[in-house]
């Protein structure tokens, strides 16, 4: 397994293993370089979609998205797709997946399959080193703080993505979503503090009104989408990114309208995020 750094806080380039074979001691040595940089993209894959869902299995096990379009008799697998005619993209701001949920994923496992000639790269954010870069006045206020996490404004029949021309593309299942969290998370595996909100999911703080949290979670989203606590990726035929999703907000560009980009997505089971 070849390792380079992507940036000097975030993410990690793998090159030389083949995720179809990863299994036991050297399936857990990848666990650790995610779960250590947040992000590892994988080069010169050769993984089909039972390989994807089965790779997932032995992570540690699914978590189907019921709002996004499967489409290919995997229902394990999200469709992130755009189309040469289509404007908006899935995941174009800031997020980290299922924050709704009330044990959120753990990370996910996003597998290029079409990729526009140029552009469609997917930015991510370290949330532990932007958390770390806060006072110690804030990071006090902010360790006695829950927020509540919903994607109803988004995914409902009538939610963001109604509105626009993705509204063919999810499935518009009326499922109500609703999840509060601690505003700063112990990672489960690695121990460190993380900011636990995210500018797609997080509507409010616990006891606060939506009006009197927004300049807080407004400077937050600010801070934790500074340049200096990012990696990129630039997607190539054969990539695979696994990121984790307690310790990164990710983005998908949306920079190469007139043509078409798809990519498999899995969700990975997390585990009770705590203080
Ligand atoms: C996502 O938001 O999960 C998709 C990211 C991407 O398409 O690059």
């Amino acid at each position: 397994m070849k390792i380079n750094k992507l940036a000097p806080g975030l993410g990690v380039e793998i090159t030389g293993v083949q995720m179809s074979e990863l299994e036991g001691e050297a399936l857990n040595s990848l666990k650790a370089q995610v779960y250590e940089n947040g992000v590892a993209v994988l080069r010169d894959q050769e993984l089909s979609p039972d390989q994807h869902i089965a790779f997932a299995k032995r992570w540690g096990g699914i978590d189907v998205n019921p709002f996004f379009p499967t489409n290919s008799g995997w229902p394990e697998i999200a469709e992130v797709r755009k189309a040469e005619d289509q404007k908006d993209n899935i995941g174009g701001g800031w997020h980290t997946d299922h924050s709704f949920d009330a044990i959120p994923a753990m990370g996910s496992i996003l597998v290029a399959r079409e990729l526009p000639p140029v552009g469609g790269d997917t930015l991510f954010s370290s949330m532990g080193a932007a958390y770390d870069s806060l006072s110690d006045g804030l990071k006090q206020t902010l360790g006695s703080l829950r927020a509540v996490h919903s994607a109803d404004h988004i995914y409902q029949p009538d939610g963001y993505y109604s509105k626009t021309d993705l509204a063919g593309e999810m499935t518009g299942q009326d499922l109500s979503t609703r999840a509060v969290h601690p505003v700063v998370v112990r990672h489960p595996v690695t121990g460190r503090k993380v900011l636990y909100i995210n500018g797609a999911f997080t509507l409010h703080f616990e006891g606060w009104t939506r009006e009197e949290s927004l300049p807080l979670l407004r400077y937050l989203i600010e801070v934790g989408s500074r340049d200096e606590f990012q990696c990129r990726v630039q997607w190539q035929p054969g990539s695979v990114a696994i990121w984790d999703n307690r310790a990164t907000w990710h983005l998908a560009m949306n920079d190469y309208h007139g043509h078409r980009r798809v990519m498999h997505r899995i969700t990975l089971t997390g585990e009770p995020l705590a203080a």
